[in-house]
């Protein structure tokens, strides 16, 4: 079996391990397995290569992607999906796997309408905000870079008895901010999943400042309703009548190398998307759910909308009492 391998969208830590099992398992499998450079936008460049054991070594631990990647235009249209198709197919391709996000699911789903060749998703992003895998590959290495900057932040807050705002990835979804609010006791958390109103907020900051708290960290999704940081700070401040300090993280969270889930999980989402093309399955996003193996069609990994753990949500403003 031919296979091609490519990145797409966002980078998010283990996107290497995850390439580097495909590439490994495939060819101890007796397939041929090819890299994409430059995610969809490769295919039509024509940037695909072959890629043997040592092209994967001393990957397995870096963040980013060997195969670089982006977000392509002319890959949405269909003079794009009809370009690519044949270029799979004068290439002689059985077979396209893709590592990213939704966008990622929605290109594979696309291509799916053109080529009938077989096409498998890997859930690669930090956003964790799809269905069918209880986590995505890298957002665990994305929790722990923006806790690490946290608990840094938590020490200067204490030192000044301030009131800080930090802002995590997350456009759409409030995972990130969510799992690390939780895990640094932030006195709020403002996701786009959830509406909280300036007022509730004043009120949240200013309970917490007379219940003698040393300091108050309120964790911000850079999708949230309010606004950013920045916007919600101005807001909050004239509301309470005290100054915060505002932490963008940005960047830092999508770099780095992967936890040690990270390198697992995508490990075994990479071997398993070869054992499903050679067992005949595919049309669908490999995760793994409740420690299970499972694909999902491409289109219900985003239109189911993944839930935010209820029960953990209902405890926070005790947690943060
Ligand atoms: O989807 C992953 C993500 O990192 C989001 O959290 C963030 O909003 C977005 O990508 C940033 O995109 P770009 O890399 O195009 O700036």
């Amino acid at each position: 079996m031919k296979i091609a391998v490519l990145t797409s969208g966002g980078d998010s830590p283990a996107m290497n391990a995850a390439i580097r099992a495909i590439t490994r398992v495939g060819i101890n499998r007796h397939c041929e397995v090819f890299g994409v450079y430059g995610g969809f936008q490769g295919i039509l460049n024509e940037q695909i290569h072959e890629l043997n054991s040592r092209s994967v070594s001393r990957i397995l631990h870096r963040g980013g992607t060997i195969l670089t990647t982006g977000r392509s235009e002319e890959f949405k249209t269909q003079a794009g999906l009809k370009k690519a198709t044949k270029i799979l197919s004068d290439r002689g391709f059985d077979a396209l796997i893709a590592i990213g996000g939704d966008g990622t699911m929605h290109g594979l789903d696309e291509l799916g309408k053109y080529w009938n060749g077989r096409l498998i998703g890997l859930p690669g992003t930090i956003d964790n905000d799809l269905s069918g895998t209880d986590y995505t590959i890298g957002f665990d290495t994305a929790v722990n870079n923006a806790l690490e900057a946290l608990d840094k932040i938590r020490d200067t807050a204490e030192a000044f008895s301030r009131i800080f705002l930090v802002e995590v990835m997350g456009r759409h979804a409030g995972f990130i901010a969510f799992h690390v609010g939780v895990a640094t006791g932030a006195s709020a958390i403002l996701m786009p999943e959830t509406t909280t109103t300036i007022e509730e907020l004043a009120q949240k900051v200013t309970a917490a400042k007379a219940r003698a708290k040393t300091s108050v960290l309120v964790v911000v999704a850079e999708g949230d309703e309010l606004g950013n940081a920045h916007v919600i700070e101005k807001a909050l401040s004239e509301k309470i009548g005290e100054g915060c300090r505002v932490s963008v993280l940005g960047y830092i969270q999508r770099g780095g190398n992967p936890t040690h889930f990270d390198r697992i999980l995508a490990t075994r989402l990479g071997a398993y998307a070869i054992e499903c093309l050679l067992g005949g399955m595919h049309g669908g996003m490999v995760g793994e759910v409740d420690g299970n193996l499972i694909m999902t069609p491409f289109e219900d990994t985003w239109t189911i909308k993944k839930p935010l753990d209820q029960w953990m949500l209902g405890l926070l403003d005790e947690l943060s009492s």
